[in-house]
């Protein structure tokens, strides 16, 4: 194999147990920076100013055509973007192209009351918040103290005033709050099989029994969420790894537990997807899971993510 990183046995047996699965093309993607992608923050100025902007300062970018306001960087900035003074001022967010579908997908609007359950740092909370305008109220909940800091700072940064931060273990989150919220998301924490082109540690890392225990974490925290979820609400679930047992495992789990659970498609214009497995190894998956957004970073060149849209029963 001509790629420049070697998984271990554990990855590399993982990745040959996928049907769907190139190998060599997914090594050869995780090997390649992730295309550096931004959002224009709405909340402090017009897309168009911000456009403006950038132009002068030499930025070129081109438009994502799956998310509002969503571009590519296209040349190298003179300090890198994480350092530009438009990052710092909250003009723009630095997010994966894929990582911004997922709050599309949740379609928050002005005025709803919105939970997003596992929210540290706050890439899609302040997404979310741009969507509804800062207007109705915007619950930004992570489980841990040291995540949380990162999250504040975010909100700030991005001048979102209609948030309120908690910190809490999300798989308990519905028994204060039960059938309040127009919309929840849930933005798991997963095994990152995804994004290693970001950390290559999260590979190394990977165990089977790792993923087996974050699936039982992730099975609680949707089950958590659609409690929360009013009749008629809509729960967006997404990770950004390729394990069927954190992926459709999890939502066939909600869809066994849960009968007034409706999977709408999640259809999206612009990227690769491919069809999620409807079965894995001796695991029978409901067939409904054909309705979600499932890629793998050699699909687009990009991160590998999986999302998943409910609707609870009116
Ligand atoms: C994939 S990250 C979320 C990324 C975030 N949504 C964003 O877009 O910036 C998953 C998060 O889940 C949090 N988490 C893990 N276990 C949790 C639990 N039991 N309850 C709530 N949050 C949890 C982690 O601390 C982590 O910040």
């Amino acid at each position: 194999m001509s790629s420049l990183v070697t998984p271990s046995d554990e990855l590399l047996s993982f990745l040959k147990e996928l049907p769907d699965m190139d190998i060599e093309a997914y090594l050869d993607a995780v090997s390649k920076p992730l295309p550096e992608c931004f959002r224009i923050n709405t909340l402090k100025l017009s897309e168009e100013r911000i456009i403006s902007l950038l132009r002068d300062r030499g930025w070129q970018f081109e438009k994502l055509p799956w998310v509002k306001t969503g571009y590519k960087l296209l040349n190298s900035t003179e300090r890198g973007v994480g350092s530009s003074m438009e990052h710092m001022l909250g003009l723009i967010y630095i997010q994966g192209p894929i990582s911004m579908l997922p709050a599309e997908v949740l379609e928050p609007a002005p005025r709803m009351i919105v939970l997003d359950l596992c929210a540290s740092p706050g890439s899609k909370s302040t997404q979310i918040a741009q969507l509804m305008r800062n207007t109705g109220i915007l619950v930004c909940n992570d489980v841990s103290s040291t995540r949380i800091k990162p999250l504040v700072a975010n909100i700030q940064r991005c001048g979102v005033i209609n948030s309120i931060i908690t910190q809490s273990d999300g798989r308990y989150f519905h028994r204060w709050v039960r059938e309040q919220f127009d919309r929840v998301l849930v933005d798991a924490p997963c095994s990152s099989l995804g994004i290693v082109s970001k950390d290559w540690t999260a590979a190394n890392k990977y165990n089977e029994k790792i993923s087996k225990r974050i699936s039982k974490l992730q099975q609680s925290l949707l089950i958590s969420a659609y409690e929360c979820l009013k009749p008629g609400g809509l729960l967006v679930y997404s990770t950004c790894t390729i394990h069927p047992l954190e992926n459709e495992n999890v939502i066939t789990y909600l869809l066994d537990k849960k009968k007034d659970a409706e999977l709408l498609p999640v259809l999206v214009e612009g990227l690769r997807s491919r069809s999620p497995l409807e079965e894995w190894r001796d695991i029978k998956f409901s067939s409904e899971v054909k309705k979600c957004f499932k890629c793998y970073p050699y699909d687009n060149y990009a991160e590998g993510f999986f999302i998943a849209k409910i609707r609870k029963e009116a």
